[in-house]
């Protein structure tokens, strides 16, 4: 039998689909499962967004342009232009997901070996994507005492090395929810330049702030415009997680013809979503703020319902839709088996993602789980129940 590659073997599995089997026979067994461990938002897409693949006219679905159609190109520009970015489509490459632009930028940026620097705990496909390119992830630990507050950026230069190419963050952050202030970017802009590395941001949850801050973007961030990087993504925003549409937008030429090279040998991102996305982001603002205020409500309902069982340590949540949490628990990956396999309230139970998984540094976040917070709230509330619940009944509880 042929072998595959030590890269191959060294992929990680997803943590959040990990627990995927146990799931799936709950289910079998009649149970509900509320699913809290993938960040799939159920809100509904943009009429728009359907409006324009169903008044799509040809007989045939053509690839598209390599780059992406000009058309989206040029939409996305005016709408970062509306939010202050000022990008226009040359700056702009349609990629197959913000995933894909990650590993764009991997492939495209630098070599097996560089190495990025990330605030852990971090989502936990960025882990993925430097084992597919060979890149080092370096993470910078930040501790949920502190509220994952992220760190100062003597802690980020302290890490620079030789080999260091980048420093990547996610802003809003997956799986914390916090969001960097002006000041926290000023200073990674500085490190940027006088160590010449990129700062890449990842900005999928841009919209999803409940602060009464603007998230401010890596590409508003003065002189960067050889530095600046950032991921974009239909899937969050608009709830299209399965059109697999995003954008890697900067004014670093050279990066961008990379980039393109790289689309150009995958040929084209999906046509017919491109063009729904097309009509996506003419949806008014009250779509963005309506999906805003719901998964506020979320947040709140969440927040109020952890702090409220014993011995769970729930952050402040400023953005995105996570929460890493701490349970009173030993080993969460055997807890969040244990309440699939052998638990059930209301004959439902709960599917959440073991925080182990979203940090580089082993042994960091056993006793965290990472939930999403993707239920209407009437769900939110009955998977809540069952989660504490549970962790009464658990036999591995901590005193
Ligand atoms: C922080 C972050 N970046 C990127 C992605 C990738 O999104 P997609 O590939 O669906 O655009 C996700 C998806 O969950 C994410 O949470």
């Amino acid at each position: 039998m042929p072998s595959i590659s030590p890269r191959g073997a060294s992929l990680p599995a997803s943590p959040i689909r990990k627990l995927a089997g146990a799931a799936d026979r709950a289910r079998a067994a009649g149970r509900t499962v509320f699913q809290l461990n993938i960040g799939q938002p159920d809100v509904a897409s943009p009429q728009e967004f359907w409006d324009a693949v169903r008044g799509y006219q040809g007989d045939h679905l053509a690839y598209a342009h390599s780059a992406g159609l000009m058309e989206l190109r040029e939409k996305a520009a005016e709408v970062y232009q509306r939010r202050g970015i000022d990008v226009g489509p040359q700056h702009i490459q349609v990629t197959t997901s913000g995933s894909e632009a990650l590993q764009m930028i991997m492939v495209g940026a630098m070599n097996p070996g560089d190495e990025i620097i990330v605030p852990e705990p971090m989502y936990a496909n960025y882990i993925g994507f430097s084992a597919i390119t060979d890149v080092n992830v370096v993470p910078l630990t930040t501790r949920i005492e502190d509220n994952f507050r992220l760190p100062s950026s003597e802690a980020f230069a302290e890490r620079i090395g030789p080999r260091t190419k980048a420093i990547l963050i996610c802003n809003p952050g997956n799986p914390t929810g916090t969001i960097f202030d002006d000041q926290q970017l000023e200073e990674l802009r500085a490190l940027a330049l006088k160590h010449d590395l990129y700062l890449i941001g990842d900005e999928v949850y841009r919209d999803f702030n409940y602060t009464d801050k603007p998230v401010k973007s890596v590409l508003q961030l003065e002189g960067m415009e050889q530095h600046a990087v950032m991921v974009d993504s239909a899937s969050k925003r608009y709830s299209l997680c399965g059109a697999r549409v995003g954008f890697l937008v900067t004014k670093n030429e050279a990066l961008l013809d990379a980039a393109l090279r790289y689309a150009q040998a995958r040929l084209s991102s999906p046509t017919l979503e491109q063009i729904g996305l097309i009509g996506a982001l003419g949806a008014p603002d009250s779509y963005t703020e309506a999906t805003r205020e719901e998964y506020r409500a979320r947040r709140d309902t969440l927040v109020r319902r952890l702090r409220a069982m014993p011995g769970v340590l729930c952050p402040d949540i400023e953005g995105a839709f996570y929460a890493t949490v701490r349970l009173p628990v030993e080993d969460a990956d055997a807890f969040c088996l244990w309440i699939l396999e052998e638990f059930s309230h209301n004959n439902a139970t709960v599917q959440m993602a073991p925080a182990s998984g979203f940090y580089r540094t082993p042994g960091l976040g056993r006793d965290e789980v990472r939930i999403a917070y993707v239920l209407n709230n009437n769900d939110l509330n009955q998977a809540m129940d069952c989660l504490e619940a549970a962790l009464l009944a658990y036999p591995g509880r901590k005193s």
